[in-house]
């Protein structure tokens, strides 16, 4: 369990959630938010942005900022630091994320292109731009969000999960470089949650797995108990064990084929 009495004085009084207007940042929004984090909001819809800014502040009498920008746009990292610079940031959330599901070349390359610039580059500034300050305050933490589908190729989703995996692999490093500095780092290896983007992307069938699907608030509560405490956490009891039987028992190519096989059944109607 988070102890939200001294999550403050271990990160500092501000924090960022990148892609909160709704879904999984809007639950780490929420949940931050009632453990006194002050918070800036980040996300392309200002509407959403701001009444979820209103309600926060209301509800928990915290302080609220918000930044309506696109995460794919090669400056908006340097806009959040500009933006948020006179405040001590002491968490960051990078939740956002495009994905663009089909055949390969049936997408064009200018949403590859999205994917990479929203799901890496962008982190991967913001990473670097807020890094300095939290090491030289000697406390902080960094919370990436990947997905299972980065433990392996998956089909039909090939360039988002590989850049999850540029997250999980990232996140793993700079853990271990920073863990005896004060600074947290985490990436939450998440299976499938219910969220508005992931109900309009019409999934179809899982497999044959049933519905393993969790919701953005049991994905959220299960991250913030595993930071500090580690590089990664798969949150969900039924994600860990087949995650754990895709990556150390069966063989790499068979994993790769079932979970083509599975993304086929979701996605290709
Ligand atoms: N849902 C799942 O099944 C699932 C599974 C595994 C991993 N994940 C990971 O969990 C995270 C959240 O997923 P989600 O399903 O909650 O996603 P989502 O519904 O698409 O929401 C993502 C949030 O990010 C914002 N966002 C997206 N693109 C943005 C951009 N270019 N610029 C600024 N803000 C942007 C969205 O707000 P605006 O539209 O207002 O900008 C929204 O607030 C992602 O990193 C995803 O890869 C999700």
């Amino acid at each position: 369990m988070v102890d939200k009495t001294t999550f403050t004085a271990r990160y500092g009084s501000w924090g960022i959630v990148a892609g909160a207007s709704q879904g999984i940042g809007a639950a780490y929004a929420e949940e931050l938010a009632s453990y006194g984090l002050n918070l800036v909001l980040v996300a392309r819809r200002t509407e959403l942005l701001q009444a979820l800014a209103t309600k926060l502040s209301e509800r928990y009498k915290i302080e609220t900022r918000i930044i309506a920008l696109d995460l794919a746009d090669p400056n908006a990292a340097e806009q959040i630091a500009e933006t948020t610079k006179e405040l001590e940031i002491g968490l960051l959330v990078y939740n956002a994320a495009f994905s663009a599901i089909g055949p390969f070349p049936e997408r064009p390359l200018a949403d590859h292109i999205k994917e990479l610039n929203t799901n890496t580059f962008t982190p991967l500034k913001l990473i670097y731009l807020f890094a300095e300050k939290m090491l030289a305050r000697g406390r902080g933490g960094m919370l990436l969000m990947s997905s299972l589908s980065a433990f392996q190729g998956s089909a039909y989703i090939s360039t988002y999960a590989a850049t999850k995996a540029f997250n999980i692999v990232l996140a793993e490093g700079l853990w271990e470089e920073w863990r005896e500095r004060g600074v947290d780092v985490l990436v939450c290896v998440s299976g499938a949650v219910r969220t508005p983007n992931y109900v309009a992307s019409e999934p179809e069938q899982t497999g044959g797995l049933g519905d393993m699907t969790m919701t953005p608030d049991q994905v959220v509560e299960e991250a913030l108990n595993a930071l500090g405490k580690g590089p990664y956490v798969i949150p969900g009891r039924m994600n860990r064990i087949s995650s754990f039987i895709m990556r150390h028992l069966l063989p790499r190519k068979a994993t790769v084929k079932f979970m083509g096989r599975i993304l086929r059944g979701m996605y290709v109607k």
